[in-house]
């Protein structure tokens, strides 16, 4: 059984539109009608051209947004089924990780104060002195210096942030980690450090781990397995080397001509 398993989901948001004489209610389908399944441990990379509904998918399993329709379930348990407080429980499972590491930190904690205050969404209240050894550890996980920890956002660089973000997503020891366009806003050198260090945690930590893009680049270095989204819904899926050498859909076909070549010599 997979860990995650989403089937036919659908989100919709209304949309006014028309005149102020003859207004109409537009409905726009983000999702629509999307089915997927996650194994456990595995990087599965979200695809597709800006609005075609991949942070919506994510905030949906996410359970930010209610769907529409059709069910997401995890380890078995179908979460539209399960009331309020059993949903907020689960969410700790699942963390994200989003494009802009400075917009989602807390610019007035220190490093220290954000990650002991996720670590504490888990486990409650900890003893200050094993509270001290927790962040030192989330801090190395992730290549940073506990020496650091009395530092603010602003006084870190764009790629230690980011590792600042990832390492409160794990603070509260999720299972699932979504990750959207984590390495869009960095410089590409420092991109693939990220990457790199997303890779170790997978392995490390026996994460799954769900990576949104629009660049097929970025994915194919990470994933397992790719899924194309298009419009709502998913156009092809496939194991990533297969989809990388044969792609059958159209769009993944122009969306993989659009890869930048970079030349022997870059
Ligand atoms: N809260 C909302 N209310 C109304 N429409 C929304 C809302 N959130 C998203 N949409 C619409 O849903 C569609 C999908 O948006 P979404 O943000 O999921 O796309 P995306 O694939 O993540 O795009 P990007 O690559 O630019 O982040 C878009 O048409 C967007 O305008
Ligand atoms: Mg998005």
């Amino acid at each position: 059984m997979a860990y995650l398993e989403i089937r036919d989901l659908q989100t919709h948001f209304k949309k006014r539109s028309g005149s102020i004489f003859a207004p109409t209610l537009e409905t726009i389908r983000a999702v629509d009608g999307v089915s997927l399944s996650i194994e456990r441990g595995e990087i599965l990379g979200l695809v597709g051209e800006s609005g075609c509904g991949k942070s919506t998918l994510s905030r949906t399993v996410m359970q930010l947004i209610r769907p529409t329709a059709g069910s997401i379930i995890l380890n078995n348990e179908d979460l539209a089924l399960l009331p309020p407080w059993e949903v907020r429980k689960r969410r700790l499972d699942f963390q994200m990780v989003f494009q802009d590491p400075y917009a989602s930190l807390n610019p007035r904690m220190t490093v220290y104060s954000t990650l002991a205050e996720a670590i504490s969404q888990r486990h409650g209240s900890v003893p200050k002195r094993q509270m001290q050894d927790r962040v030192a550890h989330l801090m190395e996980t992730v290549g940073l210096d506990p020496r650091f920890q009395k530092k603010y956002p602003h006084e870190f660089s764009g790629g230690q942030r980011q590792r600042i973000a990832i390492a409160r997503a794990l603070a509260p020891e999720p299972k699932l980690i979504i990750a959207d366009e984590p390495v869009s806003a960095l410089d590409v050198s420092i991109q693939s450090q990220i990457l790199n260090l997303l890779k170790k945690l997978r392995t490390e930590l026996g994460l799954t781990m769900i990576f949104i893009t629009h660049d097929l680049g970025v994915v194919r270095y990470l994933a397992d397995r790719i899924v194309v989204m298009y419009k709502g819904k998913i156009v092809e899926e496939g194991e990533a080397d297969a989809l990388f050498n044969n792609p059958q859909n159209a769009y993944t076909q122009k969306l993989l001509a659009a890869i930048p070549k970079l030349s022997a010599s870059a």
